[in-house]
């Protein structure tokens, strides 16, 4: 737990509005370890929470505004609490708006919030900051209107913000995550049943996520055409095998691929290929731990950036590069785009005992290259998120 940024973002709230707040959540970003665009055809992800969160700050306002600050940039947003609605000019504001509106869409509450949040996830580095900002706002808004929201529920309305705000038709992966993190656990979550278990890590599991900064433009419409064309693909495998009773792609296996995808447009296939080879590789992966066998996990994850290279087309020039270099460097173990791709940041699997060696070769070699320099950041399994106990005033 980071208690200066906690104590620096309790300063910044007292300077915005006068008082001490009610309630404080934290909730982390996650690194996708396995299972890549799986989530939203009801299949199986490994994943982990990391050590870098938000922050989330709230008390009540004395009218019907809601007032909100995002504690890094200084700046602040005033919306009506009876009418939240997303607006292009401060977009961070969205994914408040979208948790505050999925928390009060029954009612129409009679007062506002006061919020603000500040954190260290990195932007931009496929770490999931916008689910880290929406399940901490969510657990902080909720106590706020004395709602007790289960887990899950918290995890959809965070995905609604997501849908209805941000314009991104995500899965549940970063929210559950964010929800579910354990300190060396990965959690391993089944996307149909919602069914989340978590595997212990070990020692021998050290991660290293290298962010290329990359954002390439239209992100979000490209992952929302994924989704389409993986829709399209199930609707083809429903069709040809009435009688299996299909209604994603979790429930198609690499044989039937090969056997019924005749009748598939070749972009459909390819993305279908990807989705069956991720969910079959999160399994054998979750073996692979319990039987301690390092090693074959990272050689899924070099096969599962493949797929995507080649069947997904969710990864770019600058995360192939990194996942290349780190293919030759040694005490790396596997390597893979992490998240919707298109940019962001790759995940290393590494021995630990060289940890800040691959960092500091992986990153030069890459900066050579390019003019954009990486950052990496070493990632341990980490806790989910949580309301905190009230703390002392400052
Ligand atoms: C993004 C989405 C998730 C998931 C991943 C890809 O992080 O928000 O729901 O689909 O991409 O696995």
């Amino acid at each position: 737990m980071n208690t200066a940024i906690l104590e620096q973002a309790r300063l910044l709230f007292r300077d915005y509005y006068q008082c001490d707040p009610i309630h404080v959540a934290y909730a982390p970003g996650r690194v996708e370890i396995l299972g890549n665009h799986t989530d939203y055809n009801e299949g199986f992800v490994l994943s982990s929470a990391i050590a870098q969160g938000t922050w989330f700050l709230a008390a009540s306002a004395p009218d019907t505004q809601c007032r909100v600050v995002a504690g890094d940039v200084r700046e602040q947003v005033v919306f009506p609490a009876a009418s939240p609605r997303p607006d292009p000019q401060a977009p961070w504001a969205d994914y408040v708006k979208g948790v505050w509106a999925g928390l009060t869409d029954a009612e129409s509450p009679s007062r506002g919030f006061l919020g603000l949040f500040l954190g260290n996830v990195p932007l931009g580095a496929g770490l999931s900051s916008s689910a880290a900002l929406e399940i901490s706002a969510g657990l902080a808004l909720a106590a706020l209107c004395q709602r007790d929201i289960p887990p899950l529920d918290l995890a959809r309305i965070g995905q609604a913000a997501e849908h209805r705000f941000a314009g991104v038709q995500c899965g549940l992966l970063d929210q559950i995550t964010s929800i579910f993190g354990q300190p060396d656990r990965l959690v391993k979550t089944d996307f149909r049943s919602l069914a989340v278990e978590t595997i212990p890590a070990g020692d021998a599991l050290r991660f290293l996520v290298v962010n290329t900064g990359v954002k390439h433009r239209l992100v979000d419409s490209e992952y929302n055409r994924r989704r389409e064309e993986c829709r399209r693909a199930a609707t083809h495998f429903a069709t040809v095998l009435p009688e299996r009773n299909i209604t994603a792609l979790r429930d198609v296996s690499s044989s039937d691929w090969e056997r019924y995808r005749a009748g598939l447009d070749d972009t459909a296939a390819r993305r279908a290929l990807h989705v069956i080879g991720e969910n079959e590789r999160v399994l054998a992966g979750a073996n692979c731990l319990r039987d301690a066998d390092i090693a074959a996990f990272g050689q899924l994850m070099f096969a599962s950036h493949e797929s995507s290279r080649y069947n997904f087309e969710n990864s770019c020039p600058e995360l192939d590069d990194v996942v290349a270099i780190a293919r030759d460097t040694d005490g790396v173990l596997g390597a893979r785009l992490s998240g919707g791709g298109f940019g962001g940041g790759s995940v290393l699997l590494v021995e630990p005992e060289s940890l800040d060696a691959v960092a500091q070769h992986v990153a030069a070699v890459y900066n050579r290259g390019h003019h954009h320099p990486c950052i990496t950041l070493p990632v341990r399994p980490a806790a989910g998120a949580r309301l905190l106990g009230m703390q002392q005033k400052l």
